[in-house]
């Protein structure tokens, strides 16, 4: 190897080692939201992967009153006291039809908001929980600044973080007792093959053995079809709502 090329492995390795950064920005802030009205910024920060940022949004009842919200790339994840609870006990209401006490491992794909991770430490105790998050600085931020919201979920002895593309960090795992699909909605072409192609899917219904799944905007048969494939039944569906009122649903699946 010549001098030069050994210098250059040498950047390559040193690049490679910077931790990744989370850049916070200067608050307060003030947005457009698609309500018409404006949402003030109380917390921003830049990741390599999105702008995760916590907005107050003008509530629309007669008394004046502020919501908090969290936003992703501007597009909402959760407002406290609109759809926070109702999209995540959608999700943990799999746990009223399936044997808890066989579930010793849980996955959560996506979920970096650490929500649901929060619920699910308290009602499954004995369980781990493995929250597969792309984007270490959503950790970060409920580590850090957050952690209130979500139960203090990512300092409980039984949550464990694995940083990285949930489709790749989802190769770690034989066998999953019970997974969730926590992942942001499929709003274009690029974000449907990313997240909820049928190739991709289909890592998680080759693992597990029971599924609670959000179907992030894609039909909700379409991914039962495709799970019926694999073995699996539905068990129960979840209507949960979004801020201004859209519906989805979360799906449960059970290996016959
Ligand atoms: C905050 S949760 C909320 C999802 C919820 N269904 C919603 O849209 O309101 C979505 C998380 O998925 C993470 N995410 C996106 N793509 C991912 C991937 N390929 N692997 C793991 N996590 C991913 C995001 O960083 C984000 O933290």
């Amino acid at each position: 190897m010549s001098f030069f090329s050994r210098i250059e492995v040498m950047i390559i390795l040193m690049l490679a080692a910077q931790p990744v950064k989370c850049k916070r920005l200067k608050t307060p802030y003030f947005v457009d939201l698609i309500t018409g009205k404006k949402g003030k910024v109380i917390f921003a920060l830049r990741s390599p992967y999105q702008l995760i940022e916590m907005i107050l949004i003008p509530s629309t009842g007669s008394r004046r009153k502020w919501l908090r919200g969290l936003f992703l790339n501007g597009e909402v994840q959760y407002v406290e006291g609109i759809n926070k609870e109702n999209y995540h006990n959608a999700h943990a209401k799999i746990l009223k039809k399936i044997p808890k006490h066989l579930i010793r491992n849980v996955v959560i794909l996506g979920g970096g908001d650490g929500v649901l991770a929060g619920k699910l430490a308290k009602l499954l105790p004995r369980a781990t929980i493995y929250v597969l998050e792309l984007d270490p600085c959503m950790i970060h931020v409920f580590k850090k600044y957050y952690p209130h919201d979500n139960d203090y979920a990512f300092y409980k002895r039984n949550v464990k973080v694995i940083i990285g593309d949930a489709f790749n960090t989802i190769d770690r795992f034989d066998r999953i007792d019970l997974a969730f699909v926590d992942l942001p909605d499929a709003l274009n072409e690029e974000r449907l093959e990313a997240l909820y192609s049928p190739e991709k899917l289909g890592k998680v219904f080759e693992k597990a053995k029971f599924i609670s799944i959000y179907n992030g905007g894609v039909n909700p048969t379409q991914i039962e079809h495709l799970a019926r494939g694999y073995g699996f039944k539905v068990i129960g569906r979840s209507l949960v709502h979004g801020w201004l009122g859209a519906v989805g649903f979360v799906s449960h699946l059970s290996r016959i």
